[in-house]
Order: structure tokens, then sequence, then C-alpha cells
């Protein structure tokens, strides 16, 4: 088993950006960890790859490797989006991380969140459902999901409301590193710029917003630098920004494409926390991310050498047959049993109470001042990408309420 190697091929390549569910399917009834990938490398030069590739499928396996993370650890983030970014919780481990985590996180407490959702979050939403309520149509991703994310992080951030065309602009430039390298690092460094001054204001005029909080925070008498205050705020466009525009365009998506579970998600408001859930499980918004064997290691009985890249496919862990009944079916009534688009261990998602508020007030939002909505299905709109998915689009028709 351990010696045959299950890269994507040409044909199922040509597949997965569509939908790679079908090829994770395949890869899990075979195995839960196998030596190859689910990511297409097939335009990455020889001398770029990977001498060890292998691909963790199972939940199980996927669980075990992100919570073990001294064995397996994330210092692959320094080659891949911590070049635009810079040092961040994400590729740190151990004291190190927990220390670093503690203090940005409490910036991110519970107690801000129900203080963010009136006075932040549903204005937003509500200001921006005004700007197409009228007009009895409106494509979601382009005049929604893309862009109340994207408000909600700026006022988060305590940004000037005059300088959101420009940090939307920067932020979508960063967040497309993997297509155009260059216009990110410039971005990466425009925003490096505009954080620091916006750090320093902070330092004579201390504010009560994130950027507020990250410059007091303080254990032990010990303070964040500047350097590890920005790259923080750059991780939030990827982490924070993209991951949540994806989900919440995925869910929305899901629902119009399912008009009976969008009904009853209509008739009754309660439904959309299990919505929510089974949206994150059935399309999670990013499939696959990657971690390093630190040591060589046994993994569902196939080892690991030392410096191996693993693909962590949180997409075929959610729809593990061995965990849900019905797994390749998008089911807002199944009995809860929790995904993993979250990660799990110490680099669980530092975001997940702030993306489930946001993705609840946003549906709340639709469902309260609009009804009649129709998918308009002319362009075929669907759920594409690979590793990260979306809708290519969501048009819609729909009447204002009462
Ligand atoms: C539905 C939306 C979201 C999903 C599916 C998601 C998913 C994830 C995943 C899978 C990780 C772990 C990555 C890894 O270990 O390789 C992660 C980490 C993280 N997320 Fe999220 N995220 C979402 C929203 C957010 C939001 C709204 C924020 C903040 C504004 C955020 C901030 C973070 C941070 C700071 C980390 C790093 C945690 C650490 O390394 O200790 N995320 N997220």
């Amino acid at each position: 088993m351990e010696s045959s190697v299950h890269t994507v091929t040409v044909e199922e390549a040509a597949d997965l950006i569509r939908d790679p569910y079908p090829l994770f399917a395949k890869r899990r009834q075979e195995f839960g960890v196998f030596k190859g990938s689910v990511m297409d490398w097939s335009k990455t030069p020889e001398s770029m790859m990977p001498e060890h590739l292998y691909a963790a499928v199972s939940f199980d396996a996927v669980n075990r490797v992100f919570r073990e993370s001294k064995v397996f650890n994330s210092h692959i983030y320094d080659s891949t989006i911590g070049l635009f970014i810079g040092p961040t919780i994400l590729a740190m481990e151990g004291k190190r991380h927990w220390e670093h985590r503690n203090l940005v996180s409490a910036a991110f407490k519970t107690r801000s969140l129900s203080r963010w959702e009136p006075e932040i979050v549903r204005p937003v939403v509500n200001g921006l459902i005004d700007e197409f309520i009228d007009v009895g149509h409106a494509d979601l991703v382009k005049q929604f999901t893309l862009e109340f994310p994207t408000r909600v992080i700026s006022k988060l951030l305590g940004l000037p409301e005059e300088d959101l065309p420009w940090f939307r602009k920067r932020a979508v430039e960063l967040i497309s590193y993997t297509v155009k390298w260059k216009r990110a690092f410039e971005a990466s460094a425009a925003l490096k710029e505009y954080f620091l001054q916006q750090i320093e204001q902070r330092r004579s005029k201390p504010t009560e917003d994130i950027i507020g909080d990250l410059v007091s925070a303080e254990i032990d008498g010990e303070k964040l630098t500047d350097e590890a205050i920005y790259s923080f705020l750059r991780l939030l466009l990827p982490a924070g920004l993209e991951t949540t525009y994806r989900s919440s365009g995925n869910l929305l998506f899901l629902l119009l494409t399912h008009p009976e579970q969008f009904r009853a998600v209509q008739a009754d408001r309660d439904l959309i926390g299990p919505a929510i859930e089974e949206g994150l499980r059935y399309e999670t918004p990013l499939t696959t991310v990657q971690r390093y064997a630190a040591e060589e290691t046994e993994l569902e009985g196939v080892t690991l050498p030392q410096g191996a890249v693993i693909d962590v496919c949180i997409g075929s862990a959610n729809r593990d047959e061995k965990r849900w009944e019905r797994a390749e079916e998008f089911d807002i009534h199944r009995k809860r049993v929790p995904h993993i688009s979250f990660a799990a261990g110490e680099h669980t998602c530092m975001g997940l109470h702030l993306a489930r508020m946001e993705t609840r007030v946003a549906v709340e939002c639709l469902l309260d001042r609009m009804t009649d909505f129709q998918l308009v299905t002319d362009d075929n709109p669907h759920i594409h990408g690979q590793p990260f998915r979306s809708p290519t689009a969501i048009p819609v028709t729909f009447s204002a309420a009462g």
C-alpha cells in the first residue's frame, strides 16, 4: 500500500475545480492516509516539488494531524502565505504559539461579539441590502457575500470609513497571492505601511477596536511588536475575510438549490444555526491545508518520513461516511455531529464565533427583508474551486418583504 503513489491525474485535475468530492470519496474508500496528494501539482516545476507527499482523507486521520501539532507542524506556512503576511501564529507551535495566540485572542473574546453584532455587523449587512433591495434582483456574491466581511473587518479594526475602497482593493490583491504573486507582495508592503500608521495613531490615542486592543495587549509585561501586529492584521484577510465570504456564499447557494430546506429555514429561524453547520460541513470554504511531518511517524498504518508534506483534507474528512450517514447529502435536519472546517487542536480557528455570527446575521437580515427568492440559473452558477471553494455567482430575483 505504501509504495503506490496516488497523485491527481490529468483527467482527475480537470474535474477537481468543479467538484473535488468524487475524488476525495474515491481515495477515502481505499485509504484514510495515502502516499500522494489531493492537490493538482501538474503546473509545479519538478525542482519545487516536495520530495515526499502524503494525504490524510479520513476524519480520524485529519483530526489526529490537527491535534498532534508537535508531530505535524504548520511551518509550511512560512514558505507559502507567510511570505506575504509575515510571521504569524498560523506557523508557530508550542509555547511560542500559545503565548502569541493569547495576546492576540484578547481582541476576539465573546464579550466583543455581543457588542459587534448590533453595533457593526447588523448595520453593515442591512446597509448592503439597502443598496439593492429596491431593484428586485442581485448577484449575492458580488453585491453581498464578497462585500459584507470586508466591511465588517474594516470596522472591527477601526479603519476610517473613507479608506474602505483602498483597503478592499489591497485585501483582494493580497488574498489573490496564488494568482498574481507580484501584485500580492506590493499589496502586502502597502498594508504594512498603512497598518503601521494606524498602530502609531493608537499609541498616542488609544481606541476600542481590534488594532487598539492589539496595541495595548500585554501578558506578564510582554507586548506585541509592531511586526507581530501588522502581520496578524494581514493574516486576518485570508483567514477571516476570504473564508467567511466563501462559506456564506456556499450556504446561500446550497439553500437556494434545496428549496424545501430553504423554505424550512424561512419558516423557522432556529434552523439557521444547523443550516450554517451543515453548510460548513458539506461545502467547507477551504478543503485542504498542509502540514509537515516533524519526525518519522505512523498514521493509519502508513509510515510518513520526516519532512513529508501532508495534505490535510478537511473537505474529505467532513464527508467521511464512517462519521455521517448519507454524508454526500446536504441536509440541515441531520443529527448534529461536529465537522472539522474550523480545524482542531491548537490552531483551531480563532474567528469561528465571529464567522458563525456574521453568517447568521447575514441570513437573518436577508430573510427578514426579502421574500420570493428565485435563483437565476441561465449562466449555470455553481460552487467551484480547489482548495478554496465558493459559488461563481448567486444571481437571484426577490421581492421586498411586507
Ligand atoms: C467560515 C469561516 C472560517 C473558516 C472555515 C475558517 C477556518 C480556519 C481553519 C481551517 C484554520 C486553521 C488553519 C490551519 O491550521 O492550517 C483557521 C485558523 C485561523 N482563523 Fe479561521 N476560519 C474562518 C473564519 C475566520 C474569521 C472570521 C477570522 C477572524 C476574523 C479567522 C481567524 C483565524 C485565525 C487568526 C486563525 C489562526 C489560528 C492559529 O493558528 O492559532 N477565521 N481558520
